[in-house]
Protein backbone atom coordinates (compact mmCIF):
# COMPACT_ATOMS: atom_id res chain seq x y z
CA UNK A 1 0.00 0.00 0.00
CA UNK A 2 1.34 3.09 -0.85
CA UNK A 3 2.19 5.91 2.28
CA UNK A 4 0.22 9.09 2.71
CA UNK A 5 0.85 11.79 0.01
CA UNK A 6 3.96 12.66 0.61
CA UNK A 7 2.94 16.54 1.11
CA UNK A 8 1.31 15.17 4.32
CA UNK A 9 4.73 14.08 5.63
CA UNK A 10 7.50 15.09 6.85
CA UNK A 11 9.84 16.15 4.39
CA UNK A 12 12.63 14.41 5.79
CA UNK A 13 10.84 10.88 5.11
CA UNK A 14 12.24 10.09 1.57
CA UNK A 15 11.36 7.53 -0.72
CA UNK A 16 13.02 4.64 1.19
CA UNK A 17 10.34 4.67 3.30
CA UNK A 18 7.58 2.00 2.65
CA UNK A 19 5.29 3.63 4.71
CA UNK A 20 4.17 6.73 6.92
CA UNK A 21 5.37 7.05 10.45
CA UNK A 22 3.36 5.50 13.48
CA UNK A 23 2.00 8.42 15.24
CA UNK A 24 3.47 7.79 18.61
CA UNK A 25 6.94 7.60 16.45
CA UNK A 26 5.92 11.59 15.37
CA UNK A 27 4.71 12.40 18.59
CA UNK A 28 7.42 11.50 20.99
CA UNK A 29 10.16 12.66 18.25
CA UNK A 30 8.91 16.03 17.51
CA UNK A 31 10.29 19.03 18.73
CA UNK A 32 7.84 21.86 17.26
CA UNK A 33 5.88 22.30 20.17
CA UNK A 34 9.40 24.12 21.77
CA UNK A 35 11.95 24.85 19.11
CA UNK A 36 8.74 27.24 16.98
CA UNK A 37 10.39 29.47 19.39
CA UNK A 38 13.18 29.23 16.96
CA UNK A 39 11.05 30.49 13.97
CA UNK A 40 12.50 34.44 13.57
CA UNK A 41 16.44 32.98 13.66
CA UNK A 42 15.31 29.75 11.12
CA UNK A 43 13.68 32.36 8.50
CA UNK A 44 16.83 34.73 8.90
CA UNK A 45 19.00 31.83 8.52
CA UNK A 46 17.22 30.41 5.15
CA UNK A 47 17.18 33.74 3.71
CA UNK A 48 20.44 34.13 3.79
CA UNK A 49 21.17 30.80 2.57
CA UNK A 50 19.09 31.45 -0.41
CA UNK A 51 21.05 34.59 -1.40
CA UNK A 52 24.13 32.66 -0.68
CA UNK A 53 22.84 30.07 -3.26
CA UNK A 54 21.93 32.50 -5.64
CA UNK A 55 24.80 33.88 -5.64
CA UNK A 56 27.11 31.22 -6.23
CA UNK A 57 24.62 29.60 -9.44
CA UNK A 58 22.84 26.94 -7.01
CA UNK A 59 19.43 29.47 -7.65
CA UNK A 60 17.74 31.21 -10.16
CA UNK A 61 16.94 35.09 -9.47
CA UNK A 62 13.98 33.97 -9.69
CA UNK A 63 13.70 31.17 -7.51
CA UNK A 64 15.57 33.13 -4.91
CA UNK A 65 13.01 35.89 -5.30
CA UNK A 66 9.93 33.53 -4.60
CA UNK A 67 12.10 32.27 -1.60
CA UNK A 68 12.67 35.20 -0.02
CA UNK A 69 8.88 36.79 -0.41
CA UNK A 70 7.51 33.35 0.77
CA UNK A 71 9.66 33.39 3.86
CA UNK A 72 8.88 36.63 4.31
CA UNK A 73 5.07 36.03 4.16
CA UNK A 74 5.56 33.01 6.90
CA UNK A 75 7.04 35.19 9.35
CA UNK A 76 3.83 37.67 9.26
CA UNK A 77 2.29 34.95 9.48
CA UNK A 78 3.63 33.08 12.41
CA UNK A 79 4.02 36.93 13.99
CA UNK A 80 0.34 37.61 13.48
CA UNK A 81 -0.34 34.37 15.62
CA UNK A 82 -2.06 32.53 12.19
CA UNK A 83 0.38 30.35 11.41
CA UNK A 84 -0.71 26.41 12.14
CA UNK A 85 2.39 24.54 13.48
CA UNK A 86 1.98 20.69 12.61
CA UNK A 87 3.09 18.46 14.56
CA UNK A 88 3.72 15.22 11.45
CA UNK A 89 6.43 18.09 10.25
CA UNK A 90 8.84 17.60 13.21
CA UNK A 91 10.40 20.50 13.80
CA UNK A 92 10.12 24.36 12.96
CA UNK A 93 12.44 23.85 10.34
CA UNK A 94 10.08 21.37 8.10
CA UNK A 95 7.40 23.11 9.36
CA UNK A 96 8.65 25.95 7.49
CA UNK A 97 9.73 24.27 4.92
CA UNK A 98 6.60 22.84 4.22
CA UNK A 99 4.59 26.19 4.75
CA UNK A 100 7.17 27.30 1.62
CA UNK A 101 6.35 24.68 -0.56
CA UNK A 102 2.30 25.22 -0.19
CA UNK A 103 3.30 29.06 -1.06
CA UNK A 104 5.83 28.81 -3.66
CA UNK A 105 5.55 24.98 -5.12
CA UNK A 106 8.85 22.84 -6.09
CA UNK A 107 10.94 26.25 -5.72
CA UNK A 108 10.69 25.62 -2.44
CA UNK A 109 12.37 22.16 -2.46
CA UNK A 110 16.31 23.84 -3.51
CA UNK A 111 15.98 25.65 -0.45
CA UNK A 112 17.75 22.80 1.33
CA UNK A 113 19.83 22.66 -1.38
CA UNK A 114 23.57 22.17 1.00
CA UNK A 115 22.16 22.26 4.09
CA UNK A 116 20.89 19.96 6.33
CA UNK A 117 19.14 19.96 9.84
CA UNK A 118 22.04 19.30 11.84
CA UNK A 119 23.92 22.93 10.36
CA UNK A 120 20.43 24.57 10.12
CA UNK A 121 19.47 23.62 13.78
CA UNK A 122 23.11 24.88 15.18
CA UNK A 123 22.76 28.01 13.07
CA UNK A 124 19.43 29.11 14.93
CA UNK A 125 20.25 28.19 18.31
CA UNK A 126 23.72 30.38 17.60
CA UNK A 127 21.43 33.46 16.48
CA UNK A 128 19.05 32.64 19.21
CA UNK A 129 21.91 32.77 21.99
CA UNK A 130 23.29 35.98 20.41
CA UNK A 131 19.69 37.47 20.93
CA UNK A 132 19.12 36.00 24.91
CA UNK A 133 22.37 37.53 25.45
CA UNK A 134 22.13 40.69 24.07
CA UNK A 135 18.89 40.76 26.26
CA UNK A 136 20.30 39.16 29.39
CA UNK A 137 22.85 41.69 29.16
CA UNK A 138 20.45 44.95 29.08
CA UNK A 139 18.42 43.48 31.73
CA UNK A 140 21.40 42.74 34.30
CA UNK A 141 22.36 46.24 33.77
CA UNK A 142 19.30 47.89 34.61
CA UNK A 143 19.84 46.02 37.77
CA UNK A 144 22.68 47.16 38.38
CA UNK A 145 21.32 50.89 38.09
CA UNK A 146 18.42 50.25 40.15
CA UNK A 147 21.19 48.62 42.62
CA UNK A 148 22.95 52.32 41.90
CA UNK A 149 20.25 54.39 42.69
CA UNK A 150 19.73 52.68 45.78
CA UNK A 151 23.29 52.86 47.01
CA UNK A 152 23.48 56.75 46.15
CA UNK A 153 20.66 56.88 48.45
CA UNK A 154 22.12 55.36 51.31
CA UNK A 155 26.53 55.70 50.44
CA UNK A 156 26.80 57.03 54.15
CA UNK A 157 24.48 54.85 56.27
CA UNK A 158 26.20 52.47 58.31
CA UNK A 159 25.37 48.67 58.71
CA UNK A 160 26.60 45.70 60.42
CA UNK A 161 28.84 43.51 58.08
CA UNK A 162 28.82 39.96 58.74
CA UNK A 163 31.16 37.65 58.71
CA UNK A 164 30.13 33.76 59.42
CA UNK A 165 26.71 35.47 60.27
CA UNK A 166 28.23 37.09 63.44
CA UNK A 167 28.56 40.77 63.06
CA UNK A 168 31.78 41.41 62.01
CA UNK A 169 32.82 45.46 61.32
CA UNK A 170 30.67 48.45 60.49
CA UNK A 171 29.88 49.21 56.47
CA UNK A 172 28.19 51.17 54.94
CA UNK A 173 25.40 50.41 53.01
CA UNK A 174 26.07 52.01 50.21
CA UNK A 175 29.13 49.70 49.72
CA UNK A 176 26.98 46.36 50.17
CA UNK A 177 25.16 47.25 47.33
CA UNK A 178 28.07 48.30 44.98
CA UNK A 179 29.09 44.50 45.79
CA UNK A 180 26.22 43.65 44.09
CA UNK A 181 27.06 45.60 41.15
CA UNK A 182 30.34 44.38 40.81
CA UNK A 183 29.04 40.64 40.70
CA UNK A 184 26.29 41.79 38.15
CA UNK A 185 29.53 42.96 35.90
CA UNK A 186 31.02 40.03 36.23
CA UNK A 187 27.73 38.01 34.91
CA UNK A 188 27.48 40.34 31.97
CA UNK A 189 31.65 39.84 31.36
CA UNK A 190 30.97 35.93 31.37
CA UNK A 191 27.84 36.02 29.05
CA UNK A 192 29.60 39.03 26.46
CA UNK A 193 32.63 36.16 26.44
CA UNK A 194 30.04 33.45 26.04
CA UNK A 195 28.47 35.03 22.87
CA UNK A 196 32.27 35.87 21.79
CA UNK A 197 32.62 32.74 21.34
CA UNK A 198 29.36 31.55 20.18
CA UNK A 199 29.43 34.06 17.04
CA UNK A 200 31.06 31.80 13.99
CA UNK A 201 28.90 30.24 10.94
CA UNK A 202 27.87 26.46 11.71
CA UNK A 203 25.84 26.13 8.58
CA UNK A 204 28.10 24.70 5.78
CA UNK A 205 29.05 22.05 7.64
CA UNK A 206 25.72 19.94 6.71
CA UNK A 207 25.13 17.10 8.00
CA UNK A 208 28.65 16.30 8.95
CA UNK A 209 30.76 16.48 6.44
CA UNK A 210 30.14 19.53 4.30
CA UNK A 211 29.15 19.22 0.77
CA UNK A 212 30.33 19.05 -3.08
CA UNK A 213 28.35 22.06 -3.84
CA UNK A 214 29.93 25.16 -4.27
CA UNK A 215 28.80 27.14 -1.39
CA UNK A 216 30.67 30.54 0.20
CA UNK A 217 29.99 30.40 4.00
CA UNK A 218 32.15 33.44 4.07
CA UNK A 219 29.57 35.12 2.67
CA UNK A 220 26.92 33.61 4.99
CA UNK A 221 28.33 34.64 7.83
CA UNK A 222 28.94 38.14 6.78
CA UNK A 223 25.06 37.85 6.02
CA UNK A 224 24.12 37.53 9.42
CA UNK A 225 26.92 39.12 11.43
CA UNK A 226 29.05 36.48 12.45
CA UNK A 227 32.70 37.13 13.07
CA UNK A 228 33.56 34.19 10.77
CA UNK A 229 33.23 30.20 9.81
CA UNK A 230 33.71 27.10 12.17
CA UNK A 231 36.79 25.12 10.99
CA UNK A 232 35.81 21.55 11.22
CA UNK A 233 32.63 20.18 10.07
CA UNK A 234 32.47 16.91 12.47
CA UNK A 235 32.74 19.37 15.03
CA UNK A 236 30.41 22.09 14.19
CA UNK A 237 27.47 19.64 13.93
CA UNK A 238 27.63 17.93 17.58
CA UNK A 239 28.89 21.17 19.19
CA UNK A 240 26.76 22.99 21.96
CA UNK A 241 29.58 24.31 24.26
CA UNK A 242 28.35 27.76 23.57
CA UNK A 243 24.84 26.52 25.41
CA UNK A 244 26.92 24.99 28.02
CA UNK A 245 28.43 28.57 28.41
CA UNK A 246 25.17 30.28 28.69
CA UNK A 247 23.87 27.48 30.81
CA UNK A 248 26.84 28.21 33.18
CA UNK A 249 26.55 31.99 32.81
CA UNK A 250 22.83 31.98 34.15
CA UNK A 251 23.52 29.35 36.97
CA UNK A 252 25.86 31.52 38.09
CA UNK A 253 23.84 34.98 38.01
CA UNK A 254 20.63 33.32 39.53
CA UNK A 255 23.19 32.13 42.56
CA UNK A 256 24.10 35.74 42.69
CA UNK A 257 20.69 37.00 42.55
CA UNK A 258 19.76 34.36 45.00
CA UNK A 259 22.59 35.72 47.70
CA UNK A 260 21.01 38.94 47.42
CA UNK A 261 17.22 37.52 47.76
CA UNK A 262 18.53 35.30 51.04
CA UNK A 263 19.92 38.67 52.28
CA UNK A 264 17.00 40.46 51.74
CA UNK A 265 14.86 38.10 52.91
CA UNK A 266 16.71 38.31 56.25
CA UNK A 267 16.65 41.93 56.81
CA UNK A 268 12.96 42.15 55.81
CA UNK A 269 12.38 40.05 59.43
CA UNK A 270 11.12 41.49 62.02
CA UNK A 271 14.51 40.28 63.53
CA UNK A 272 16.54 42.17 61.42
CA UNK A 273 14.03 44.88 60.51
CA UNK A 274 16.65 46.77 57.97
CA UNK A 275 14.30 46.43 54.87
CA UNK A 276 10.89 47.62 53.97
CA UNK A 277 9.44 46.58 50.71
CA UNK A 278 6.30 48.46 49.24
CA UNK A 279 2.75 46.78 49.74
CA UNK A 280 2.43 46.42 46.19
CA UNK A 281 5.73 44.15 46.05
CA UNK A 282 4.88 42.04 48.62
CA UNK A 283 2.07 39.07 49.13
CA UNK A 284 0.04 38.14 52.01
CA UNK A 285 -1.03 35.49 53.89
CA UNK A 286 -4.74 32.97 53.52
CA UNK A 287 -4.26 32.77 57.35
CA UNK A 288 -2.23 35.15 59.07
CA UNK A 289 -3.71 38.75 58.22
CA UNK A 290 -0.58 40.53 59.30
CA UNK A 291 0.95 38.61 56.83
CA UNK A 292 3.57 40.41 54.62
CA UNK A 293 5.69 37.95 53.12
CA UNK A 294 8.80 38.69 50.72
CA UNK A 295 7.42 35.93 47.88
CA UNK A 296 9.13 37.77 45.08
CA UNK A 297 12.84 37.26 46.27
CA UNK A 298 11.89 33.73 47.59
CA UNK A 299 10.86 32.91 44.08
CA UNK A 300 13.60 34.42 42.93
CA UNK A 301 15.55 32.12 45.42
CA UNK A 302 13.86 29.42 44.35
CA UNK A 303 13.85 29.39 40.73
CA UNK A 304 17.92 29.13 41.42
CA UNK A 305 17.64 25.40 41.15
CA UNK A 306 16.13 25.27 37.73
CA UNK A 307 19.04 27.07 36.53
CA UNK A 308 21.66 24.96 37.86
CA UNK A 309 19.47 21.72 36.90
CA UNK A 310 19.55 22.73 33.59
CA UNK A 311 23.96 23.21 33.35
CA UNK A 312 23.82 20.05 34.59
CA UNK A 313 21.46 18.49 32.28
CA UNK A 314 23.44 19.39 29.31
CA UNK A 315 26.74 18.32 30.75
CA UNK A 316 25.22 14.46 31.11
CA UNK A 317 22.87 15.25 27.55
CA UNK A 318 26.45 15.67 26.06
CA UNK A 319 29.24 13.37 27.65
CA UNK A 320 28.24 10.56 26.20
CA UNK A 321 27.83 11.86 22.60
CA UNK A 322 29.70 9.89 19.55
CA UNK A 323 31.25 12.13 17.41
CA UNK A 324 28.69 14.77 15.48
CA UNK A 325 24.50 15.12 15.62
CA UNK A 326 22.92 12.93 17.25
CA UNK A 327 19.43 13.41 18.32
CA UNK A 328 19.87 13.95 22.00
CA UNK A 329 20.74 17.17 20.78
CA UNK A 330 17.33 18.16 20.42
CA UNK A 331 17.08 17.99 24.10
CA UNK A 332 19.31 21.05 24.37
CA UNK A 333 16.26 23.64 24.28
CA UNK A 334 13.31 22.99 26.32
CA UNK A 335 15.36 23.43 29.60
CA UNK A 336 17.43 26.07 28.72
CA UNK A 337 14.98 28.30 26.93
CA UNK A 338 12.54 27.82 30.02
CA UNK A 339 15.35 28.75 32.66
CA UNK A 340 16.14 31.67 30.22
CA UNK A 341 13.17 32.85 30.46
CA UNK A 342 13.24 32.57 34.16
CA UNK A 343 16.20 33.88 34.68
CA UNK A 344 15.23 37.42 32.36
CA UNK A 345 12.25 37.33 34.46
CA UNK A 346 13.64 37.28 37.40
CA UNK A 347 16.29 40.36 36.65
CA UNK A 348 12.93 42.29 35.28
CA UNK A 349 11.79 41.62 38.85
CA UNK A 350 14.48 42.79 40.89
CA UNK A 351 14.98 45.67 38.69
CA UNK A 352 11.56 46.99 39.58
CA UNK A 353 11.90 45.63 43.44
CA UNK A 354 14.70 47.56 43.98
CA UNK A 355 13.13 50.96 43.15
CA UNK A 356 9.90 49.52 45.25
CA UNK A 357 12.04 48.97 48.91
CA UNK A 358 13.88 51.08 51.33
CA UNK A 359 16.57 50.50 53.91
CA UNK A 360 15.80 51.49 57.63
CA UNK A 361 18.44 53.77 58.74
CA UNK A 362 18.20 53.75 62.28
CA UNK A 363 17.66 50.10 63.11
CA UNK A 364 20.62 49.74 60.57
CA UNK A 365 22.75 51.98 62.97
CA UNK A 366 21.25 50.65 66.18
CA UNK A 367 22.25 47.21 64.82
CA UNK A 368 26.07 48.57 64.71
CA UNK A 369 25.61 49.83 68.30
CA UNK A 370 25.92 46.14 69.89
CA UNK A 371 28.94 43.79 68.92
CA UNK A 372 31.76 45.41 69.20
CA UNK A 373 32.46 45.66 65.54
CA UNK A 374 34.69 48.59 66.60
CA UNK A 375 37.12 46.87 68.15
CA UNK A 376 39.58 46.01 64.94
CA UNK A 377 39.36 49.93 64.88
CA UNK A 378 40.92 49.69 68.76
CA UNK A 379 43.56 47.87 67.18
CA UNK A 380 44.79 49.56 64.73
CA UNK A 381 44.85 52.46 66.58
CA UNK A 382 47.32 50.77 68.84
CA UNK A 383 49.17 49.81 65.38
CA UNK A 384 49.52 53.39 64.01
CA UNK A 385 51.36 53.99 67.22
CA UNK A 386 53.65 51.27 66.92
CA UNK A 387 52.47 48.35 68.83
CA UNK A 388 52.94 44.78 67.11
CA UNK A 389 49.43 44.21 65.34
CA UNK A 390 49.30 40.56 67.51
CA UNK A 391 49.79 42.52 70.74
CA UNK A 392 47.21 45.30 69.90
CA UNK A 393 44.64 42.43 68.19
CA UNK A 394 44.82 40.56 72.09
CA UNK A 395 45.05 44.22 73.83
CA UNK A 396 41.60 44.89 72.38
CA UNK A 397 40.27 41.59 73.00
CA UNK A 398 40.79 41.99 76.41
CA UNK A 399 38.81 45.22 76.49
CA UNK A 400 35.96 43.69 74.66
CA UNK A 401 35.95 40.99 77.55
CA UNK A 402 35.96 43.90 80.32
CA UNK A 403 33.45 45.84 78.56
CA UNK A 404 30.73 42.89 78.38
CA UNK A 405 31.19 41.90 81.51
CA UNK A 406 30.50 45.56 82.60
CA UNK A 407 27.95 45.67 80.31
CA UNK A 408 29.51 48.43 78.65
CA UNK A 409 29.97 49.16 75.21
CA UNK A 410 33.92 49.90 74.30
CA UNK A 411 33.23 53.57 74.04
CA UNK A 412 31.49 53.38 77.17
CA UNK A 413 34.41 52.48 78.87
CA UNK A 414 36.57 54.67 81.20
CA UNK A 415 39.92 56.20 80.12
CA UNK A 416 40.80 54.50 82.97
CA UNK A 417 39.74 51.31 82.20
CA UNK A 418 41.09 51.60 79.04
CA UNK A 419 44.57 52.20 80.17
CA UNK A 420 44.44 49.63 82.49
CA UNK A 421 44.61 47.08 79.55
CA UNK A 422 47.11 49.31 77.32
CA UNK A 423 49.03 52.56 78.45
CA UNK A 424 48.82 54.10 75.19
CA UNK A 425 44.95 53.70 75.01
CA UNK A 426 43.94 57.55 75.97
CA UNK A 427 41.06 60.23 74.78
CA UNK A 428 41.99 60.09 71.44
CA UNK A 429 41.34 56.43 71.29
CA UNK A 430 37.58 56.93 71.99
CA UNK A 431 37.38 58.72 68.95
CA UNK A 432 38.32 55.60 66.53
CA UNK A 433 34.74 53.90 68.20
CA UNK A 434 31.42 53.99 67.00
CA UNK A 435 30.64 53.14 63.77
CA UNK A 436 30.51 56.61 61.65
CA UNK A 437 34.04 57.20 63.20
CA UNK A 438 35.10 53.40 62.08
CA UNK A 439 33.63 53.55 58.49
CA UNK A 440 35.26 56.82 57.88
CA UNK A 441 38.80 55.97 58.86
CA UNK A 442 38.69 52.73 56.49
CA UNK A 443 41.62 53.70 53.89
CA UNK A 444 42.37 51.09 51.80
CA UNK A 445 41.41 51.04 48.38
CA UNK A 446 37.81 49.11 47.74
CA UNK A 447 36.91 49.83 51.23
CA UNK A 448 33.31 50.50 53.01
CA UNK A 449 34.66 54.47 53.76
CA UNK A 450 31.45 56.49 52.50
CA UNK A 451 33.75 59.11 50.31
CA UNK A 452 34.96 56.30 48.24
CA UNK A 453 31.97 54.79 47.87
CA UNK A 454 30.23 58.23 46.36
CA UNK A 455 33.60 57.93 44.00
CA UNK A 456 32.72 54.23 42.74
CA UNK A 457 28.76 55.31 42.54
CA UNK A 458 29.96 57.99 40.19
CA UNK A 459 32.67 55.64 38.32
CA UNK A 460 29.99 53.22 37.84
CA UNK A 461 27.70 55.44 35.99
CA UNK A 462 29.63 56.70 33.75
CA UNK A 463 30.36 52.69 33.04
CA UNK A 464 27.10 52.10 32.65
CA UNK A 465 26.51 55.21 30.75
CA UNK A 466 28.96 53.99 28.39
CA UNK A 467 28.18 50.16 28.28
CA UNK A 468 24.89 51.31 26.95
CA UNK A 469 25.78 53.94 24.41
CA UNK A 470 27.81 51.00 22.78
CA UNK A 471 25.06 48.77 23.05
CA UNK A 472 22.77 50.41 21.04
N1 LIG B 1 14.84 19.04 15.91
C1 LIG B 1 16.21 18.68 15.73
C2 LIG B 1 17.08 19.22 16.85
O1 LIG B 1 16.63 20.05 17.55
C3 LIG B 1 16.70 19.20 14.43
C4 LIG B 1 17.79 18.42 13.84
C5 LIG B 1 17.31 17.08 13.47
N2 LIG B 1 18.24 16.39 12.63
C6 LIG B 1 18.10 15.09 12.33
N3 LIG B 1 18.95 14.60 11.56
N4 LIG B 1 17.16 14.38 12.83
O2 LIG B 1 18.19 18.81 17.02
Amino acid sequence: MAGAAPSEQSPSRSGVFSKPADPLTLAFSQSIAFDKALYRHDIAGSLAHAQMLHKVGLLKKSEEEAIRKGLKAILAEIEAGRFDFREEFEDIHMNVEKALEARIGPAAGKLHTARSRNDQVALDERLWLRDEIDRCRAMLTAVQEALLRRAEEYAADVMPGYTHLQRAQPVTCGHYLLAFVEMLERDKDRLAETRRRANVLPLGACALAGTSLPIDREYVAELLGFDGVTRNSMDTTGDRDHLVDFAYAMALSMVHLSRLAEDFILYASAEFGWLRIDDAWCTGSSIMPQKRNPDLLELIRGKTGRAVGTLNHLLVMLKGLPMTYNRDCQEDKELLFDTTKQYQSCLEVLSKLLDNLSFDRQKMAAACEGGYMDATALAEFLVQRGIPFRQAHHAAGQLVRVAAEKGKRLSELSIGELKQIHALLNEEARSVLGAKGVVAAYASAGSPNPKMVRREIQAWKKRLAQATRKAK
